[in-house]
């Protein structure tokens, strides 16, 4: 399903949605599903087509376009980044212009011509743009700014004066199928913001200072943004302001005071026992607690798990030692942990349980130091728990409570 809307005056939204993709990059676990969002400026000069969709809704990318725009009137195809969600319809849709009679230029930054050319054995008629050159166009004269690694190095935004809107690809784009296209169609949207967060951490995460280098840039280049149009979800045009706040939160790593994510595996429960005895203890001081768990009965979602690391205030991870290391569950989780959601000098406790030799705790509190965090333990036991692993525990969680608020 798409939607081929007015964002203002001439520039035209083209959206579809796809509910199929399970795992987003094939990674991340997405039940709320996502859209591809395309832009179209239409001008008495021709027309400018910003970005693509996913390469499966090809032929309905270019129904799309037909609703706004005759396929004959393109005159410039604008790439802000080469991920296939973005280009994976180019081929199909440059094939369809071009037997319509146009012929048109391809613009984007210098690295996106191989990428694009490389992964669709196809031949562009290019021409690279500089980090803040113009395209007259109509009325309007297009602006390109380059944001490096929002979220591949190629990535640009394109600022249109005439309506004062940031075309801005990945950044301000957000997980979910919105049920309207436009900011102003909802009256709350504080549903959004796990969305926001889930997906800003799980594809732009590692890249986060980046976001707030180019918030700085946007600033500074001293242009007024009324329109924000994002390559995913929402665009913005009654209060960017609401996604710009949360991008920036997400970019500072701002916390929320008292918050804890806690994860953990446990095999047979002894796992299980300790993390139980800490959460109660966390509560018990007042502290909120969300828990994902890799157990015999559930495997929590990373998507969702990395995203409420954003604005934890600490971390809580619990695990086994499995073959003389850390169990493979856990090992995963942490290593995403250090790549997405490094978080430097936020405090996070580690717990564990082993059966002949304690070495999981050390190998992920080294892990965890690496990625900035200030780890508590680990506090490990051999089996059941004793008075004298809860008294250290209950001092533990006493130091990760006063740190957390
Ligand atoms: Fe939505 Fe980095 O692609």
């Amino acid at each position: 399903m798409h939607i081929a809307k007015k964002v203002v005056e001439n520039l035209h939204l083209l959206r579809v949605d796809d509910p199929d993709t399970r795992f987003f990059e094939g990674l991340w676990e997405i039940p709320e599903g996502i859209t591809y969002n395309a832009y179209v400026l239409a001008t008495d000069e021709g027309s400018v087509v910003f970005d693509t969709w996913k390469g499966r809704y090809a032929d309905e990318f270019v129904e799309a376009v037909k609703e706004v725009t005759p396929l004959s009137k393109v005159r410039y195809v604008v790439l802000h980044h080469g991920e296939p969600d973005h280009t994976g319809a180019l081929p199909t849709f440059l094939k369809a212009v071009r037997e319509a009679g146009s012929d048109p230029l391809v613009l984007g930054h210098p690295m996106i011509k191989g990428m694009v050319e490389s992964m669709y054995g196809i031949k562009l008629r290019f021409k690279p743009v500089k980090d803040g050159e113009t395209l007259a166009v109509g009325d309007t004269e297009l602006r390109f700014i380059y944001t490096p690694w929002l979220h591949w190095p190629e990535t640009i935004m394109t600022y249109v004066p005439e309506h004062e809107a940031l075309i801005t690809c990945d950044a301000f784009g957000a997980y979910s199928i919105p049920p309207k296209a436009f900011d102003d169609e909802f009256d709350d949207l504080r549903w959004y913001e796990k969305h926001v967060m889930r997906y800003a951490v799980n594809v732009i995460g590692k890249f986060r200072q980046h976001v707030v280098k180019a918030l700085e840039k946007i600033r500074s280049a001293g242009i007024k943004v009324s329109v924000i149009a994002p390559s995913h979800g929402i665009v913005w045009r009654r209060d960017p302001s609401f996604i710009i706040d949360i991008y920036r939160r997400f970019g500072e790593g701002t916390v929320t005071k008292g918050k804890v994510v806690v994860i953990y595996s446990s095999m047979y429960g002894f796992v299980e026992n300790i993390i139980d005895h800490v959460v109660k203890e966390l509560e018990l001081r007042g502290l909120t607690v969300t828990t994902f768990r890799f157990t015999e009965y559930e495997h929590s979602r990373l998507s969702e798990l990395l995203g409420e690391l954003a604005d934890a205030a600490a971390l809580v991870v619990g695990v086994s030692t499995y073959e003389g290391g850390v169990v493979p569950s856990m090992e995963h989780v942490v290593n995403l942990i250090a790549k997405k959601a490094a978080y430097p000098g936020r405090p996070a406790l580690v717990v564990g349980a082993y059966g002949w030799a304690p070495t999981a705790g050390r190998i992920v509190k080294d892990a965890l130091t690496k990625a900035g965090y200030e780890v508590i333990g680990p506090i490990e036991v051999k089996g059941a728990l004793t008075d004298e692993v809860k008294s250290a525990l209950n001092a533990a969680v006493r130091e990760l409570s006063e740190k957390a608020t």
